[in-house]
């Protein structure tokens, strides 16, 4: 007998291309894992691993069980549910460039309402995949395809993939995911900003001094050499990441939630991030690459060292810059952005920096820098506004508090982990917090420039120690405009 959950959700199968891979057995298997044990998932659901090696299925829920438990946190793993959770599991074997190894999967799907197919694949088989899809019916109204980054190596091949996916599904079916809209802090930041009253007067020009993003990773490229040497860190992480905190900080309010009224305005902050001529790249842009070094109180290799990296690669595996926004709430407010591999600790912050007052009744000696606005995403999630306060005292001292904005500590509410609520949203066909082809493809142009203007400067990488924050070069960025990075505050 079927349950009520059962009888009212329409059946759905989820479907991983690349189900034995990295992203799957570290984040998808996790998150459903995770959406199963808080009853997310109806029961009928069923997931659907999908690679090219000859497995049986039991031969994959074994694999599953051994490699993806390790990424789920102990305090919610129940043995029970993870039992439950490999029942929903099956695994078809195929070469997915070849057409004809499409039909067993469509047998497969045939009798579900709707389909979820999660393209966890290398981006260049995402053309090919959607046509062979879409050639046994798996494009119907049903379906809703995921698409992972990098979607392109610049906006020449991203349009492409855009044009073959285009071809076989329509936009409201494409979720092009970012696991960075999907983190608790980021979704909160919409809310402070247009649910509050006090911000929105002070959210601009001249009243912000600068806006900064970090997105600083300890580790190292560690398996991951071979993809990300012909990457970097512009196109890994700030084409995507960074540029869409950037919006989400930047954005003027939407005129409603609708997902296409939210993204027409983080498009607008795109087209208006002023493209950086040649002179830009030079002076505003910094490059690194990490030399050995100690990360997390071990010693680290340096990028050079790394297994399939060549010895003479230029990758950079950080990057600083200052960017603007040519729009009448940003004008000639600089965004510093900054990300990188193997530096002093994991750590990703927004910080929102108001200008100081024009005039202080308070002696030099007792003023307290400025006002910031901190939004912490990991690896610990809080928000906090830094304000001036009296030293209780007879004296006029002056002492920095931080306001706590975050529910942290009076919500004991679970909170998901980003690949779960994104991997939710989809199925809910909530399309927010999913780059939008436009999107994508304008931050692709902005990014362009930057990879020519290196090319055209051969602009080597500047070399840093792993364990540090990143080339010296980077300070000077900020110090030239007389401000720091947070962390050296
Ligand atoms: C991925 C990048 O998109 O994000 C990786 O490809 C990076 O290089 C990762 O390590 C960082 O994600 P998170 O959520 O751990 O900060």
């Amino acid at each position: 007998m079927s349950t009520p959950s059962e009888t009212s959700a329409p059946s759905l199968d989820i479907v991983i291309l690349g189900a034995l891979g990295d992203l799957s057995l570290r984040k998808l298997m996790p998150s459903l894992y995770m959406a199963h044990l808080h009853e997310s998932l109806s029961p009928s659901t069923r997931i659907i691993g999908v690679s090219r090696q000859l497995l049986q299925t039991t031969e994959f829920i074994n694999f599953i069980d051994q490699k993806s438990r390790a990424f789920i946190p102990e305090l919610n793993f129940q043995e029970a549910s993870w039992q439950s959770f490999l029942h929903r599991l099956s695994y078809l074997s195929m070469d997915l460039s070849q057409e004809p190894a499409y039909s067993p999967l469509k047998g497969m799907c045939q009798n579900t309402q709707e389909c979820v197919i999660y393209l966890a694949t290398a981006p260049h088989l995402f053309a090919q995949i959607c046509s062979h899809l879409a050639s046994v019916g798996l494009n119907h109204a049903g379906t809703k395809i995921v698409l992972e980054k990098p979607l392109g190596h610049n906006l020449l091949s991203a349009q492409f993939i855009n044009d073959q996916v285009a071809k076989y599904y329509q936009e409201a079916q494409i979720y092009r995911i970012d696991h960075y809209l999907g983190k608790e802090t980021v979704q909160n930041l919409m809310v402070l900003r247009f649910a509050n009253a006090i911000f929105e007067p002070l959210w601009r020009a001249p009243y912000i001094r600068s806006v900064q993003i970090t997105v600083a990773e300890s580790l190292g490229v560690g398996s991951r050499a071979g993809f990300y040497n012909s990457t970097g860190a512009l196109r890994d992480m700030v084409q995507n990441h960074l540029l869409q905190l950037l919006c989400m900080v930047a954005m003027e309010a939407p005129i409603s939630l609708d997902p296409d009224d939210i993204r027409d305005e983080k498009v607008r902050v795109l087209r208006s991030l002023r493209k950086m001529s040649l002179y830009d790249v030079k002076r505003d842009t910094v490059r690194g690459q990490y030399t050995a070094g100690i990360t997390n109180g071990q010693l680290a290799n340096g990028y050079l060292e790394e297994a399939q990296v060549p010895a003479d690669s230029q990758t950079e595996t950080f990057v600083a810059l200052r960017t603007f926004i040519d729009n009448a709430r940003w004008a000639n407010v600089p965004f510093f952005l900054r990300t990188g591999k193997c530096l002093q600790k994991r750590q990703s912050e927004i910080v929102v920096e108001f200008s100081s007052l024009p005039f202080s009744i308070f002696p030099q000696s007792q003023q307290i820098n400025t006002n910031r606005l901190v939004f912490g995403l990991q690896p610990q999630e809080y928000i906090h506004l830094e304000m001036v306060t009296k030293d209780p005292g007879t004296g006029m001292h002056l002492h920095p508090v931080k306001l706590s904005l975050d529910l942290l500590s009076t919500s004991t509410k679970r909170r998901a982990e980003a690949y779960e609520r994104l991997l939710i949203d989809v199925i809910k066909g909530r399309l927010t917090h999913f780059m939008r082809r436009d999107e994508l493809e304008q931050a692709w142009a902005w990014v362009d420039p930057i990879l020519a203007g290196w090319q055209a400067l051969n602009d080597r990488p500047r070399l840093y120690p792993a364990g540090t924050w990143g080339p010296p070069a980077s300070s000077a960025l900020m110090a030239r405009e007389g401000l720091t990075w947070y962390e050296e505050s």
